[in-house]
């Protein structure tokens, strides 16, 4: 029996030698040691063996048993090895190859100016409101003391959806809207930047314009406070040296009401291509709120007054960044915005 158990010894283990594959080790495991193995047949037939050779026999397998399988073990890690380098092999990453480019977006001009006004007015003490783009004709005129009929709504050339609701024309509306849903009609200090449309269309005019809307209301407020409040806003964001001219004009919803010229700040008032040759530019449209429109929207005009302002987005982004045609904000050139990078946003 000893002689058979060395054949199978030698055996297994020749065979051992000439593996090349991980299978073909689990198969020879099966073949010597498995449960139908050739080893354990052996185990087995030790019946007929007398009670002093059974556990000599017993362990000369057990040796043999675990030989083989270390040999084994020994092969399936070499072979383990080898196929692991191959795959390092074929999967090597140069790193010297140049990377691809991730294209960052820039930030839209309008957008920049947008957050510069809320972040100068929200440090003032205002909320930023939203308003609907979709706006009645009660909240974009009637409440603004513009009743249907009225001149100056020829002003505002309308993109009506029906008789009753259009695309908003000034952010003005979102004024009414603020007085009207502050039910208790405690004071109100916002500013509401937005999308406003007119059916307007050349270099200077686009049909969808941008627009900030302020409004101040509260007791004792006074032509010194609008003043003082645009004083601070158009340094802020046109440059310390800013000096601010109020026109008198007219508004429906103001009383009075101011046209605001700033300082150029291309030439500082000297007078240039940019201010026409006047030193001046106009930005904004101001005035102290109408009675009515107080009253018309809850407010005790013999208590509360306010002031209120409204400029256009568009016109100080191009000047800002020197852009010659509103249209280009609004056609999504890359070769236009990607002169806006990110870099010094930081
Ligand atoms: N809504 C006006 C326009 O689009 C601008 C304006 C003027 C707003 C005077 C105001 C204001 O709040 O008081 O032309």
């Amino acid at each position: 029996m000893k002689e058979k158990i060395e054949q199978i010894k030698n055996s297994a283990l020749q065979e051992i030698s000439k593996i090349t594959e991980l299978q073909n080790a689990n198969d020879i495991r099966v073949k010597y040691l498995g449960k139908k193995g050739e080893l354990t047949a052996v185990l087995r037939s030790m019946g007929g063996l007398s009670a002093e050779e059974r556990p000599v026999i017993g362990s000369l397998v057990n040796e043999v048993k675990d030989e083989i399988e270390e040999k084994l073990q020994e092969i399936e890690k070499g072979l383990k090895q080898k196929e692991l380098n191959k795959k390092l092999e074929k999967e090597k990453i140069d790193i010297t190859l140049p990377s691809t480019k991730i294209r960052r977006g820039s930030k839209h001009p309008i957008n920049r100016v947008i957050e510069e006004i809320e972040d100068i007015f929200v440090s003032m003490g205002y909320d930023v409101v939203p308003g609907p783009e979709l706006e009645t004709d009660e909240y974009c005129f009637e409440r603004l003391n513009l009743p249907k009929g009225h001149p100056a709504r020829d002003m505002q050339d309308s993109f009506y959806i029906t008789s009753e609701y259009l695309l908003r024309t000034q952010t003005s509306a979102v004024q009414a809207r603020a007085m009207v849903e502050n039910k208790e009609k405690t004071p109100i200090r916002i500013i509401c930047p937005g999308k406003t449309y007119r059916r307007d269309d050349d270099a200077t005019h686009s049909h969808q314009f941008g627009q900030v809307e302020g409004l101040v209301i509260d007791e004792n407020i006074s032509l010194a406070d609008l003043k003082g409040t645009l004083e601070v806003f158009v340094r802020k964001l046109l440059g310390e040296n800013s000096k601010l001219r109020f026109r008198p004009s007219y508004f429906p919803f103001t009383e009075p009401s101011y046209e605001v010229d700033v300082s150029c700040f291309k030439c500082g008032g000297k007078g240039c291509n940019l201010c026409k040759q006047t030193g001046w530019i106009e930005i904004l449209g101001s005035g102290i709120v109408h009675p009515n429109v107080l009253k018309m929207n809850g407010y005790d005009p013999e208590k509360y007054s306010g002031f209120a302002f409204g400029t256009g987005l568009d016109r100080i982004a191009m000047f800002k960044y020197g852009i010659t045609d509103i249209r280009l904000l609004y056609t999504n050139d890359i070769r236009f915005l990607n002169q806006f990078d990110r870099k010094d946003d930081c």
